[in-house]
């Protein structure tokens, strides 16, 4: 049995896989309705499947069965591992991890699905470190093929290779890195929406016109500032500010203009509004 904590996009595509991959889930959030609209996105995201005929609607309902929603991490006591994908903020995280290692089987891997902090501050919180990794799935879950291992400074070889395997079992493709802010992946992706929000802020092209230029000259699937939409752009001024304190470098210093747009409240899909607009 595996474990999801945080029925949020990430969290709820995160048991969605597993799910798909034949593990029984147990999908945890704070209250009823958190986990319940965890478990709609999850029927959604399986719905666009049969629609499209990539599965039966039987098997998605065989799906769906597997994922048992909770609010008590007692539920999780059984699990072989536990991803943790809550809210970006380390005390929290912290106090789950503290929790998870009480409740949690002693042997079972703890793994967190953040996006900028570090592994080992996380780690510290537990009395099993050596069990404690970075799972860093991409958006949307059911899609991108890459997790992002992540190694904290006392992760064991034993805990690297548990999750290789059940990466690879999940049909996707893990790729180990070490405990660094950002690790790989936001520490080249954020520098690149941040550069492009300076693009619109100092009038060099409009968002249609950087989007395009990065869609079709370099074949990004979606263009920048898009993608901070798609992303959050409270998720990003958020990464932006771990690269800029940590990393000590003015290069990581996050635009004026995503402040601004995050202080108005326009964090892109989710509040209905960014650099483009969704009804
Ligand atoms: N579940 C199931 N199917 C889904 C889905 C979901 N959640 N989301 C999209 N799809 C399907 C659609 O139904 C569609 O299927 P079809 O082609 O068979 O009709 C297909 O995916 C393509 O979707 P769309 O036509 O809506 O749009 P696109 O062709 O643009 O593809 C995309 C969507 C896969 C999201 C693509 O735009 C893409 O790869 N974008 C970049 C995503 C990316 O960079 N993600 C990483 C973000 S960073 C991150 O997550 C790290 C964090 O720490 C910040």
């Amino acid at each position: 049995m595996l474990g999801v904590v945080g029925a949020g996009t990430m969290g709820n595509g995160i048991a969605q896989v597993f799910a798909m991959h034949g593990h029984d889930v147990a999908l945890l959030d704070i209250n009823e309705d958190a986990v319940a609209r965890g478990r709609a996105a999850i029927e959604k995201s399986l719905g666009r499947f049969v629609k499209k005929e990539k599965m039966t609607a039987d098997e998605a309902a065989a799906i769906v069965a597997r994922v048992k929603t909770t609010t008590s991490a007692k539920d999780l006591a059984d699990a072989d591992l536990v991803v943790e994908a809550i809210v970006e903020n380390l005390a929290v995280k912290q106090k789950v991890f503290g929790e998870l290692d009480r409740e949690v089987k002693p042997d079972g891997i703890l793994a967190s699905n953040t996006s900028s902090i570090w592994i080992t501050e996380i780690a510290a919180a537990t009395k099993r470190p050596d069990r404690v990794i970075g799972m860093h799935f991409m958006n949307p879950v059911p899609l991108m093929k890459l997790i992002e291992v992540i190694r904290g400074h006392d992760t064991s070889d034993a805990t690297t290779a548990a999750v290789f395997d059940l990466s690879k079992n999940l049909g996707k493709i893990p790729v180990e890195v070490n405990d660094s802010p950002g690790f790989v992946s936001n520490r080249v992706l954020m520098p690149m929406i941040n550069e492009a929000i300076f693009c619109l802020h100092e009038n060099v092209g409009t968002a249609e016109a950087i989007d395009t230029v990065m869609k079709l000259g370099m074949a990004h699937p979606m263009g920048p500032l898009a993608l901070a939409d798609f992303v959050g752009l409270d998720v990003c001024l958020a990464i932006l500010e771990v690269l800029h304190r940590d990393l000590g470098d003015d290069k990581y210093r996050p635009c004026p203009l995503l402040r601004k747009m995050v202080m108005a409240g326009h964090l892109g899909r989710k509040s209905g509004r960014g650099f483009y607009s969704y009804d």
